[in-house]
Formats: C-alpha cells, sequence, structure tokens
C-alpha cells in the first residue's frame, strides 16, 4: 500500500489498550474465582489470539462490544482443548500459557505462525523443567508446536535469569502460583512489572526486593474489574512522529506510563524533545502526553533502561536518524529474537529509505541527520516494523509503499485510521 506522506500532525487521539496488560487480564480473569470485568481490552490480533485459546480451555468469556465477561472457575476450572491452539503471532499467549498449564490433568499443543514457529522457547522450557514441568518443543527442538504433557507436580525454585524478559519471568510466576513452596526469581534487567502488579491486583502476594522477586504458593485469585490503560508503545509511533516531522504538536490521551515501560519518554527527553505530561492518574498509571516538534541530538542507549523501551527500539532508530549526531543502540541482542529479527529489519528497510544506520551485534548505530526519501519497504511480517515505517514516510514528500501493512493489526488495529485524523488539516 502508498503510505501518508509528508505533513505535519496536529489534533488530540486515544492510543489503543495495552497489549501486556489485555493478554494478562484474559489470563487472570480465567484463572481467578469469579467474573473479571475488563474494559478497554486491546481489540487486537494478539488479545485475541489469548481470548480464544482460553476459551478452548473451557472458560466461558463474552464480549458484548464494550467490556468484556470472563467468568473465572480458577485453574482448576481448565478443561482440556478439543484441538491443538493457535496462538498466531503471539509470543507472550505461548510463554505465558507455557507456565501456567503444567499442573493441568491434560495435554495441551500451543502452535502459532512462522515467525512464532521461529521464536525461542528454551529460555521458558528449562527454567520449567527444572521446576518439574513436562514440556517439549517439537521433535526435540525448542520450537513451538510446544507440547504440555500436563499433571505435573511442581516444585518451587530459586532461578537467576539469563535473559531480561517480562515473559521468562512472568511464565514462572504463573507456575510459582500453582506450586507449593517458595519460588524466587533474580531478574537480570528489571523487565515490565505487570504480573506482580496484577497478582496483587487479583489478591495474590508477592514480594520485591530490587531485583529479586519471591511467591509462596499455591495461591488462589479472587476476579477484579479491570480497566485497561493505553499502550505506551502503540504511543511510541506517535511520540516519534510528533518529535520529528515539521511543524507537529499533538496530544496522545490515556497513555500507560508504568515506570518500568516509560524508557522511551527519558529517551525523547535526553534527545532534547519537548514533551509534557498532564492528566496524571496515579492509580491507573495513566496520562496525556503533548509533544511538538523538536531538534533533537543523537544519545548512546545502553544498559537497564533496555527493557523498559525494548519494544520502542524500531522507532528511536528512526528517531536517530533525524537527530544531529550519533546515536549509539547497545545491548539490545534480544531484538533479534522478536517477530522478526528487529536489528535486521530496522536497519535494512531504513537503509532503503536513505537512513545512515548500521547494524552491530547488540544494536545500531544512527547517524543524522538525514533526509529519508521515498522507496518500497516491508514490515516483514511484524507490526511495529510496520508502524514505524510509516512514520517514516511522514518525513517525505515522495512515494513510500509498504508490503504487509496488514500485520499492524496485531496491536494497531486502527493505526492509518489515526495517522489520517492527525494529518488532515
Ligand atoms: C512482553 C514482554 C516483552 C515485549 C513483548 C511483550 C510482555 O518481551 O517485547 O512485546 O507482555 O511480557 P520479552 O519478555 O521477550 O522481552
Amino acid at each position: 500500500m502508498k503510505l501518508i506522506s509528508k505533513s505535519p500532525l496536529k489534533g488530540i487521539i486515544e492510543v489503543p489498550a495495552d497489549k501486556s496488560i489485555s493478554h494478562r487480564s484474559i489470563m487472570f480473569g480465567s484463572i481467578a474465582h469469579g467474573t473479571t470485568t475488563i474494559k478497554n481490552f486491546l481489540r487486537g490480533e494478539d488479545c485475541f489470539s489469548t481470548m480464544h485459546a482460553f476459551q478452548a480451555l473451557g472458560v466461558a468469556i463474552e464480549d458484548d462490544g464494550d467490556v468484556i465477561t470472563v467468568h473465572g472457575k480458577g485453574i482448576e476450572g481448565l478443561r482440556a482443548p478439543k484441538q491443538a491452539l493457535d496462538v498466531g503471532n503471539s509470543g507472550t499467549t505461548i510463554r505465558l500459557m507455557m507456565g501456567m498449564l503444567n499442573t493441568c490433568p491434560f495435554e495441551t499443543v500451543l502452535y502459532g505462525d512462522e515467525s512464532l514457529s521461529l521464536r525461542p522457547m528454551n529460555r521458558v522450557i528449562l527454567p520449567l523443567q527444572s521446576m518439574g514441568a513436562e514440556i517439549s518443543g517439537h521433535a526435540g527442538t525448542e520450537f513451538p508446536p510446544i507440547t504440555i504433557h500436563g499433571s505435573s507436580q511442581l516444585q518451587p525454585m530459586t532461578y537467576e535469569m539469563p535473559v531480561a524478559s517480562a515473559q521468562v519471568k512472568s511464565a514462572i510466576l504463573f507456575a510459582a502460583l500453582q506450586t507449593e513452596g517458595l519460588t524466587t526469581i533474580i531478574e537480570k534487567e528489571a523487565s515490565r512489572n505487570h504480573t506482580e502488579e496484577m497478582i496483587l491486583q487479583f489478591g495474590g502476594q508477592i514480594q520485591q526486593d530490587g531485583k529479586e522477586i519471591r511467591l509462596t504458593g499455591p495461591q488462589q485469585l479472587k476476579a477484579q474489574a479491570v480497566t485497561v490503560p493505553g499502550d505506551i508503545s502503540s504511543a511510541s509511533f506517535f511520540l516519534a512522529a510528533g518529535a520529528i516531522v515539521p511543524e507537529s504538536e499533538i496530544t496522545l490521551k490515556n497513555v500507560g506510563i508504568n515506570p518500568t515501560r516509560t524508557g522511551i519518554l527519558k529517551v525523547l527527553e535526553e534527545m532534547g524533545a519537548t514533551l509534557s505530561m498532564t492528566n496524571i492518574d496515579e492509580k491507573n498509571q495513566s496520562a496525556d502526553i503533548t509533544i511538538q516538534t523538536s531538534q533533537l541530538k543523537g544519545i548512546t542507549i545502553g544498559g537497564e533502561i533496555i527493557p523498559t523501551l525494548i519494544d520502542e527500539l524500531p522507532v528511536i532508530a528512526l528517531l536517530a536518524t533525524q537527530a544531529e549526531g550519533t546515536t549509539v543502540i547497545k545491548d539490545a541482542e534480544e531484538l533479534k529474537v522478536k517477530e522478526t529479527n528487529r536489528i535486521d529489519a530496522t536497519c535494512d528497510e531504513l537503509k532503503k529509505l536513505g537512513a545512515n544506520i548500521e547494524a552491530t551485534a547488540d544494536g545500531l548505530i544512527i547517524h543524522g541527520p538525514t533526509t529519508l526519501h521515498g522507496g518500497s519497504v516491508s514490515s516483514l511480517g511484524d507490526h511495529r516494523i510496520g508502524m514505524m515505517l510509516q512514520v517514516a514516510a511522514l518525513l517525505t514528500d515522495e512515494t513510500v509503499t509498504l508490503e504487509n501493512p496488514e500485520s499492524i493489526a496485531i496491536s494497531y488495529p486502527s493505526f492509518f485510521e489515526d495517522v489520517e485524523q492527525l494529518t488532515t488539516k
């Protein structure tokens, strides 16, 4: 498709609901006791994968178009699925469910699309196996389809995480909730803490002491009323566009500002962007963010900030193409095992539009500022690469065509409508 080309962005939009919290609200609602309601659920393909998987496990889940209602009967209320569960493109669905289903008295097989079938699962399989789970990848590999044999009696453990990953941490926490005794997780770097927060919200107990997380199981959870804030990862495409497309000023309403997710705001500020926050809602961890076109400078991004902006790095690389000087992104090897290898995808696709960018073993180096030009690019089936390229197209008068735009519906089905709304004078 032909992308929307150069135009200032003006106006106000509400970004879609948080994907990580939407997944977890279905999961916690399903294993809690009672009726959980979810307002502002993300109706994107990944979250529907989670919803359909739990429906196939016998959980009654209704969607009246506004509120989602989950009738949870505890983990013991889950039933054997009639067939293997297709979780599409969703790494969060497969990895968190891998942690959750080991004690169930039935076998579950989880599989997904081509991209998911290439994503590493040993990071979840190995710690779960050391808790006593019987779980395996396809034909002796670590890759999906994943078979969870079920009926496992789990043992608690102390686990030092070799990667900074909220998905791995969450899978272990879901297993620990069903395990008698104290499970301790030591994080490599602090990653998003939505699972920990929702365990507390659903009436469970969990302790955190720096990078050490302790949970004593088994625990019973109670149904809750959840309101999902907007997704800062979805907002990041407009934060970037607002900062670099000339003569822009936009406000993004109801953006989630959980501190384990706000690395992008710190980076924007350090690069010199003018942004402000209003309507801060401490309880719901959300705020409205206004950003305007700014003169940016290159910076170095690495270390403990990386997990707090991991999904934003492709669009941060685009920001860097418009910044004065060199931006170095390092310590981000995890980008290689996302929906695509995002180091290569970002580098290859932005180069096609004239960026001065190189891939390194653990990140990217970008020299700016550069004037981007038209070209033919592809999302490579990765929603975040697709959205980043649409923002890039807003920097040039020339035509940019995008292959595979439909992948954007994974996390942001109304993305192009929102771009259109902000660019219509
Ligand atoms: C997520 C964790 C991150 C992130 C993904 C969502 C989650 O993955 O990239 O989009 O909801 O827990 P990792 O845990 O692999 O870093």
